[in-house]
């Protein structure tokens, strides 16, 4: 594996302080809108890791927390269509406001298979929230309650978000030179 994967970010998209602030207002809507729920977040791994971290530290409404982990991606940048649970809820949810958080919405097929298999699993609500949306790339008619930033069609690496696996911790949105292929 090439040792600086770091230079195939071109640029910044979004900064640590723009997610900061995007999070705080995020969790600010959250805290007045889940008052008296039995709120439950949560997040889809691996990318959604640094978005839920940050948004539930100011979260201040009584809450759980869960996991899932899908896969809906090959080893390439192009959705498969399909969705595997790699890793299934620890705990039930019947009954639950669930708030979904992911890292980035691009063809919708990942949500819309969650939120259906929530909904399956009597979820009292189901709500959507994620970092980023890619509109011009959905391919499902799927409802995102939240995005903090809709971002034109490119591909991102960083806060969560990875290349190859890599370039997960980076604090910043970057993103990679189009030219860029995944070798
Ligand atoms: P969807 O099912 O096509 O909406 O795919 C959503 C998942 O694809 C996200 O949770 C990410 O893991 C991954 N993904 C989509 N776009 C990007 C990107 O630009 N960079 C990194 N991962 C991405
Ligand atoms: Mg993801």
């Amino acid at each position: 594996m090439d040792r600086n994967l770091k230079d195939k970010i071109a640029g910044v998209l979004i900064s640590a302080e723009q997610i900061d602030e995007a999070t705080t207002k995020l969790a600010n809507k959250i805290n007045e809108e889940y008052k008296d729920k039995n709120l439950v977040l949560v997040g889809l791994l691996k990318g959604s890791i640094l978005f839920m971290a940050d948004l539930m530290k100011k979260i201040t409404v009584q809450c759980r927390i869960d996991f899932m982990c899908v896969s809906s991606y090959g080893n390439d940048t192009k959705s498969s269509g399909r969705v595997n649970i790699l890793k299934d809820l620890s705990d039930p949810i019947d009954g639950d406001d669930v708030i979904i958080v992911e890292d980035i919405v691009d063809s919708g097929h990942t949500l819309d298979f969650i939120t259906n298999y929530f909904k399956a699993k009597n979820a009292n609500s189901v709500k959507l929230v994620t970092l980023l949306d890619k509109p011009a790339r959905r391919e499902c008619d799927i409802k995102v309650d939240y995005a903090c930033f809709e971002i034109e069609d490119e591909f991102v690496v960083g806060y969560g978000l990875d290349y190859c696996q890599y370039l997960r911790n980076i604090p910043y949105v970057g993103y990679v030179d189009k030219s860029t292929t995944m070798d």
